[in-house]
């Protein structure tokens, strides 16, 4: 581990709690279905480079990002795998889709007819995926009009369809299960009709939920995110440990000083927290800019020599104060854990997310880019 010169505060991410995770999912699909790992957003905060090349090398066989832009990054940085493009490309961006060899979700035919025009008859196919929309009403051709669709793409020179994927609206939820029935039976249905035509085709549904909670939603090739991260989709219901997960990420910074206030002292932005007695106070360089969420205000905990200690006051853009009165070992410099494992203490990305009243994706999401990125094992 290298922490940053100069940088207090770090995230350290696991690659063999990654790599577990990966095989996690591959020991519920099996060796026949093909691992897509969903690593656009940066591989949702932890650096997707990083996270690629580990998952690469875990056994991953494919990735999918949102945007071009993202899958440059991975070219860029020699990732040869297969690349889907989740939220395909806008007008202009088809030279890219080529020239990085990436494999386009589709959902309207005036993108398949641009990037066939492109590509012409000569050159080698362009795999794509088309998606129907089963049920998530987000995007995606209407299930009933596959028929019509796979005859028009299959007429254009220069693309190949790969796959019929569609997404899954309510998996984290038992009360979604026959949401998700419905949406594998639409699929399924849709599929059908292609006739002999369906031979050639993949088929794509499940994100992390329905490849954990349902096993049917499988087919060839799945795509996981959160679960890789080390969060349960079905967090409150389930958790990651109940998974089988081992978290990924730790939040560390450092106490920058500590001051003894008297009672009545008001703390920080606005006066919010003024102390009911005599405290200590810690003063830690990590705020909003860094992702540590204003909403975090009188409800997280930070670990400190492995005792929990309550957030006081509002945080500010780059600091935050925390009240060490009960922990007396804590010191200037103190090690600070913001999320992860600190001696028996623990604070998931879970829990945190319960403190922002959202989900642990958006927790992950919002981890800032000026909050350096550490990987052990070390990156080569
Ligand atoms: C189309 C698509 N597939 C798969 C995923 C991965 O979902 P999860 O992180 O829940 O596994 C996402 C994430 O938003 C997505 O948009």
């Amino acid at each position: 581990m290298r922490p940053s010169p100069g940088r207090p505060t770090w995230l350290e991410i696991d690659l063999n709690a990654l790599a577990h995770n990966l095989g996690v999912a591959r020991q519920q699909v099996g060796a026949d279905c093909a691992l897509y790992p969903v690593v656009k957003a940066d591989a949702y905060g932890l650096g997707a480079v990083a996270v690629t090349r580990a998952l690469r090398t875990a056994g991953a066989q494919g990735f999918c990002v949102a945007m071009a832009e993202e899958a440059h990054k991975l070219r860029a940085n020699g990732i040869d795998l297969p690349i889907v493009l989740l939220s395909g490309f806008i007008p202009g961006l088809e030279h890219q889709v080529i020239a990085m060899e990436l494999e386009p979700v589709i959902f309207d035919l005036e993108a398949a007819r641009r990037l066939s025009q492109l590509r012409g008859s000569a050159a080698p196919a362009i795999p794509v995926h088309v998606k129907i929309d089963t049920g998530m009403g987000r995007v995606g051709f209407p299930a009933r009009d596959l028929c019509a669709v796979m005859a028009q793409l299959d007429a254009l020179p220069g693309i190949r369809v790969d796959s019929i994927v569609s997404h899954l609206a309510w998996s984290d939820e038992a009360a979604g299960a026959e949401t998700t029935r419905q949406q594998l039976h639409r699929l399924h249905q849709a599929i059908a009709q292609l006739g002999p035509r369906a031979t050639s085709l993949r088929r794509s549904l499940a994100n992390s939920g329905g490849l954990l909670g349902h096993p049917a939603t499988r087919l060839d090739w799945v795509r996981p995110g959160i679960m890789l991260y080390g969060a349960s989709p079905f967090y409150p219901h389930s958790n990651f440990a109940a998974e089988g997960l081992r978290p990924v990420v730790r939040w560390v910074t450092h106490i920058l000083s500590i001051r003894q206030v008297t009672a009545g002292t008001a703390l920080g932005y606005g006066h919010e927290f003024v102390t009911p007695r005599a405290a200590r106070i810690a003063l830690l360089p990590v705020g909003y800019a860094d992702g540590y969420a204003r909403m975090l205000k009188g409800r997280a905990q930070i670990l400190t020599h492995g005792q929990r200690a309550p957030v006081v006051g509002r945080i500010s853009m780059d600091l935050t104060l925390v009240d060490v009165t009960d922990i007396p070992a804590a010191k200037t410099g103190s090690r600070v854990t913001l999320l992860g494992a600190e001696g028996d203490g623990f604070i998931g990305v879970e829990e945190m997310a319960d403190w922002m009243e959202t989900i642990p994706y958006e927790v992950l999401c919002r981890l800032g880019a000026r909050v350096p990125r550490h990987y052990t094992p070390d990156l080569p």
